[in-house]
């Protein structure tokens, strides 16, 4: 590590070791904890890189110095002199860096007073946190914790990691701007006034999407950016309102060039994080994904995959089944090893989960000693039972519904059979590549089409040759990176069509090509003006930190997040704004 010696330390207090035994030290920090044993004080000093131990005694330390070790408040700022000893076998502690010495120190001078903390800082073992929206309040203290001092540091490293990765391989990084014109990524924006053009807004980026395009058209072939987004949705553990991503866009690729350069990035910052990677990863189709799981992160670190049992109800006289099946619907269910003994207010608990999820209801049957068990059993015949095939202590549970219902319910009551199985082990990790997404979607109701990915995204030219007047059956050349049921990062190959993308526009519903110049006109222009082929990628750079981290919250792994109703508890934002400051922007609040 870089010396840190300057004119007021000698050394960090946390970098102390054996091999500095009768070294005279001057040492700045704070004070941790304190301890008071009447001849001799002890203080805990911590800075960036970790704690050692002061002592103050008799036999070396003068009574004033003493003294002044007894007096100072814990989360002070302290200089410290003394030098470094080696500590009685007794007293070694094997946990700390530091454990193996001690420094005698024999004056202490107060650099920075601190009044009493709000929060402690030094926690006992198996000492609770404080409730997190104190820590996030006071959130200058919270930051001197150590441990997230350490993520905090395995974030630098990360970025530093990335931007030596994509450097190396000849991406530019180039910047893009914060104040500009919506771009749409599906969330709502984010809108800045202009005070020198009346009635007039900026949009914060969701994205440097279209930027990053005209970057590629303009010859720069190989960008990258550590992004900040702004997207105003609503919140999660694994979303802010403000977050980073690692955004990528490079010239002349298909989409198999960005998928290998996005391993090998990935695999690069797992390592960083200290743990492996394999240096490719599975696959999965879209469809794929959501017939066996329902959704396209898949959590494939355990089974319990959906099966369509439409066949073995078809014959039943159950009404139920046959309404779903004459509506032309499926009935889709998950078969859960053991579930038998599960309670009936546990199954019920399952359902709540289906139901908030959009399900009607969940069919149950289970097989217990032997037999076919539960409400529907009655209607099973001893065909469907064999159809069905329950292994003894499985319980079956059933979605009959269109899969735009039966997918969201059944991997929600997957992902908690699976929790309550404890079959998501903490230490494994699967990577997956889920391909070939759909174009659009398409509204049930209105029929109208919404990119699933975002209008930029080339369609699947064999599908757009196979079906040119289906767009909603078109795939797309967006493919996702998931880690154990979590997006990482997401991209496409884009169109570089001037004319393809204008028709996107149009069945996105912005046929109006004088609209089409308004919203998107720097993109079109920047493509008739002569564009390669190109696609990209981003990354979530907040969720792969909490990853890394073994963080469960994005909140853990940024500075100043923002809590679930988007706001900043520390430096309380957002504030109102005094009438003058409205009336500057051309703004007017309505109440209520
Ligand atoms: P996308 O919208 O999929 O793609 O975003 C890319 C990745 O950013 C992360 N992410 C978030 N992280 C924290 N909080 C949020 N609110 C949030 N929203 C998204 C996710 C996600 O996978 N322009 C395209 C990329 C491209 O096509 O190249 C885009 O933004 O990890």
């Amino acid at each position: 590590m870089t010396d840190f010696a300057t004119s007021l330390r000698t050394h960090l207090a946390g970098s102390l070791r054996a091999s500095h035994v009768g070294t005279s030290v001057r040492l700045g920090g704070w004070v941790h904890r304190s301890r008071n044993l009447g001849g001799i004080v002890f203080v805990d000093l911590r800075d960036r890189d970790g704690l050692v131990q002061l002592s103050f005694g008799t036999d070396w330390a003068s009574a004033e110095a003493i003294a002044a070790a007894a007096a100072v408040g814990v989360e002070s700022v302290v200089q410290v002199e003394g030098t470094v000893v080696l500590r009685d076998a007794a007293t070694r502690n094997s946990e700390m860096g530091t454990g193996e010495i001690e420094v005698r120190a024999t004056a202490i001078r107060v650099l920075g007073p601190a009044v009493t903390p709000a929060i402690p800082v030094a926690r006992g073992k198996g000492e609770k946190l404080p409730a997190e929206e104190l820590r996030l309040r006071h959130r200058y203290l919270d930051l001197r914790r150590p441990e997230l001092q350490a993520t905090l540091v395995l974030r630098h490293h990360l970025l530093q990691e990335t931007r030596r990765y994509l450097a190396e391989r000849g991406y530019l990084e180039l910047e893009t701007p914060i104040l500009t014109k919506p771009t749409p990524e599906g969330a709502r924006d984010y809108l800045v006034p202009s005070r020198v053009n009346p009635g007039e807004f900026y949009a914060l980026p969701q994205s440097p999407q279209i930027y990053k395009q005209l970057f590629m058209t303009c010859g720069f072939d190989r960008y990258f950016q550590v992004a900040r987004c702004f997207r105003d949705e609503d919140l999660r553990a694994d979303r802010q309102p403000e977050f980073t991503q690692i955004d990528i866009e490079a010239s002349f690729v298909d989409q198999e060039d960005i998928l290998a350069m996005a391993e090998g990035l990935i695999g690069s910052l797992w390592r960083t994080g200290g743990q492996d990677a394999p240096a490719q990863f599975p696959r999965m189709t879209y469809a794929d994904a959501m017939e066996r799981y329902g959704c396209d992160r898949p959590d494939v670190r355990y089974g319990l995959e959906i099966a369509d049992y439409s066949d073995a109800f078809r014959p039943l006289e159950f009404g139920i089944t046959q309404a779903a099946l004459a509506r032309g619907d499926r009935i889709r269910g998950i078969r859960i090893p053991g579930g038998a003994a599960w309670s009936r207010k546990q199954v019920d608990e399952l359902e709540s989960l289906a139901k908030g999820a959009g399900a009607g209801g969940l069919l149950r049957v289970r097989k217990a000693d032997g037999k076919y068990d539960g409400p529907i059993a009655k209607f099973l015949t001893p065909e469907a039972e064999q159809a069905i095939a329950l292994e003894e202590g499985e319980l079956a549970l059933f979605v009959a519904a269109a899969d735009r219902i039966s997918n969201p319910a059944l991997d929600r009551v997957r992902q908690e059979c699976a929790a309550r199985l404890g079959l998501a082990s903490p230490d494994e990790r699967r990577f997956l590549i889920v391909t070939d997404f759909p174009m659009f979607e398409q509204d049930p109701t209105t029929g109208a089409l919404g990119a699933v990915h975002h209008p930029f995204t080339s369609p699947n030219a064999a599908d757009m040759a196979a079906f040119p007047d289906e767009p909603h059956r078109w795939r797309a050349t967006a493919y996702d990176v998931v880690l154990n049921g979590l997006e990482l990062g997401g991209g496409s190959i884009r169109t570089h069509d001037p004319a393809v993308q204008s028709r996107m526009f149009a069945l996105l519903g912005i046929g109006d090509t004088d609209e089409q110049e308004r919203r998107f006109g720097f993109l079109l222009e920047g493509l008739r003006a002569g564009a390669p082929p190109h696609g990209g990628i981003a990354f979530g750079f907040d969720r792969i930190t909490m990853l890394l981290a073994g963080a469960t919250s994005l909140r853990d792994v940024i500075a100043f997040p923002k809590t679930t109703t988007a706001r900043s508890l520390f430096e309380g934002a957002p504030t109102p704004v005094p009438p003058e400051g409205l009336a500057e922007l051309h703004i007017r609040v309505q109440e209520g």
